[in-house]
């Protein structure tokens, strides 16, 4: 599948079991426009959110923008972008009638929804749109010119695609407060720092890290891996009485899969788990 604003590109994991497991690749590509997200990136996220959720070889979706294209004679390049946000140009005009529907159902909320684990590769800006996109995965790996940050504030808004809510649930009270009242952008060493990105790696070297991770987690049971998210992002939405319940009710329930005999049965033989993802 590829279209123009966002490009889907499956790639194979050697070593998957079940065999055919796919990492899905979305690249972001509006490069002209630092990848600034569109109603139809909109549409494209979440048709391609609809197919990685019912192809059971999709394993792990990556999201990463296009890199800058060669900049024409004469003019200055343009920077590296994840996202540079929602595309400013769409809001003009606008009253809030004609922006719910879009809010109501938007591809933030698709991307957070997916069952199966999600990694944002971000190099360069990731702003407004693009950090709620970034925050809207379960895990973000970025290149060490990344920026990230909620600058809507200057357009007279706010974060609408999840921002305010899973800024504070990664950040903290005070630092989500910063960002978004500030709109001071982010760097990669504080990001790292601040927990907004797992891992962060020359712009060289960011796919290769990024796909690292991503490939390790392919190679785990599809169907444990979905337990796992589960379980951890019951930790955002339940108290913690309640959620320590769900861990240990679906921790119990993996004592009936064929996936905790092979692994265990793996591990006691010294050889590796072929999966059967049930
Ligand atoms: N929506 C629409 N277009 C955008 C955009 C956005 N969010 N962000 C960047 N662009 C466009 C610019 O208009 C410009 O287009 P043009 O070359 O046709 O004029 C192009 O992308 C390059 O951006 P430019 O501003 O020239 O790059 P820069 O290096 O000077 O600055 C940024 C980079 C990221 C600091 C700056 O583009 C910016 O502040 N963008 C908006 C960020 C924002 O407020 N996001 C939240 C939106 S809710």
């Amino acid at each position: 599948m590829s279209e123009d604003v966002l490009l889907v590109e499956d790639k194979q994991v050697e070593g998957s079991s079940p065999e055919g497991g796919v990492i899905s690749v979305w690249t972001l590509n509006r490069p002209s426009k630092l990848n600034a997200l569109n109603a139809k990136s909109h549409e494209l996220l979440k048709s391609a959110c609809s197919r990685a959720e019912a192809d059971d070889n999709i394993r792990v979706v990556v999201i990463r923008g296009a890199a800058p294209l060669p900049a024409p004679e004469g003019k200055r390049p343009k920077p590296a972008a994840f996202a540079a946000g929602a595309d400013i140009s769409e809001f003009a005009g606008k009253s809030s009638d004609d922006v719910l529907p879009f809010f109501e159902d938007n591809a933030w909320d698709r991307v957070w929804n997916l069952t199966k684990p999600t990694i944002a590769m971000v190099d360069g800006f990731a702003l407004g749109g693009g950090t709620e996109l970034a925050l809207s995965c379960d895990m973000r790996v970025a290149s060490d010119r990344a920026k990230f940050g909620t600058p809507e504030i200057n357009l007279g808004l706010i974060p609408g695609g999840g921002g305010t809510q899973r800024l504070c649930s990664i950040l903290g009270y005070g630092k989500a407060m910063e960002m978004v009242m500030s709109g001071e952008m982010v760097g990669a060493d504080e990001a790292l720092r601040l927990g907004l990105a797992n891992k962060v790696a020359s712009p060289d070297e960011l796919e290769s890290v990024t796909m690292a991770l991503a490939e390790n987690i392919a190679r785990k049971s599809p169907y444990t891996i979905k337990v796992a998210k589960r379980s951890v992002r019951a930790a955002l939405d339940l108290p913690m009485s309640e959620g320590i319940l769900t861990e240990r009710s679906e921790f119990v329930a993996l004592f009936d899969t064929e996936d905790k005999e092979i692994g265990v049965s793996a591990f006691l033989e010294r050889k590796s788990a072929d999966w059967v993802g049930r």
